[in-house]
């Protein structure tokens, strides 16, 4: 089964999104495999974010990203990968279409939301940057038979 590693960003904590947000991946039919709120320092996110070493964009992108908790998730599912990344919307905030997350709460372009593996092999380092084989949970449940 596919994994993506999911990553609600400062601004999602702040105005009390993680909760929508789960929704919507729970009831997709998704599921969660592993999860933690924390606080990401300069090097981790440098590791992250490392393909975008040198744009222009870049140290303010780190700024953002540590400045304040994330909220950390492993999610499981048939295509999660891309899936999740309809579900989340285009970076840009004036082409991310509505019904999407970051079409239906966000309104700039830094301040997006959530971040998504965007690949097989971005979903299989980014979750190895952030959790260890032990912070999963493997578990059965009834509903993915209905899906
Ligand atoms: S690129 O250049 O097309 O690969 O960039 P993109 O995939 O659109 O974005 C890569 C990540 O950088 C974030 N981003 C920005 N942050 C701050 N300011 C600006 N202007 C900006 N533009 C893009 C974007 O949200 C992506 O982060 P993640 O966490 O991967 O969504």
């Amino acid at each position: 089964m596919e994994k993506t590693f999911l990553m609600i960003k400062p601004d999602g904590v702040q105005r009390g999104l993680i909760g929508e947000i789960v929704k919507r991946f729970e009831q997709k039919g998704f599921q969660l495999v592993a999860s933690k709120l924390m606080v990401i320092n300069r090097e981790l996110a440098e590791l992250h974010y490392a393909e975008h070493k040198g744009k222009d964009f870049f140290e303010l992108l780190v700024k953002f990203i540590t400045s304040g908790p994330v909220f950390a998730m492993v999610w499981e599912g048939d295509q999660v990968i891309a899936l999740s990344r309809t579900m989340i919307g285009k970076t840009n905030s004036l082409e991310a279409a509505p019904g999407t997350i970051r079409g239906d709460f966000a309104v700039h372009t830094r301040l997006n939301l959530i971040h998504g593996s965007d690949s097989p092999e971005s979903a299989e380092r980014e979750i190895g940057n952030f959790f260890k084989p032990e912070e999963f949970v493997t578990y059965n449940k009834a509903i993915e038979s209905w899906i």
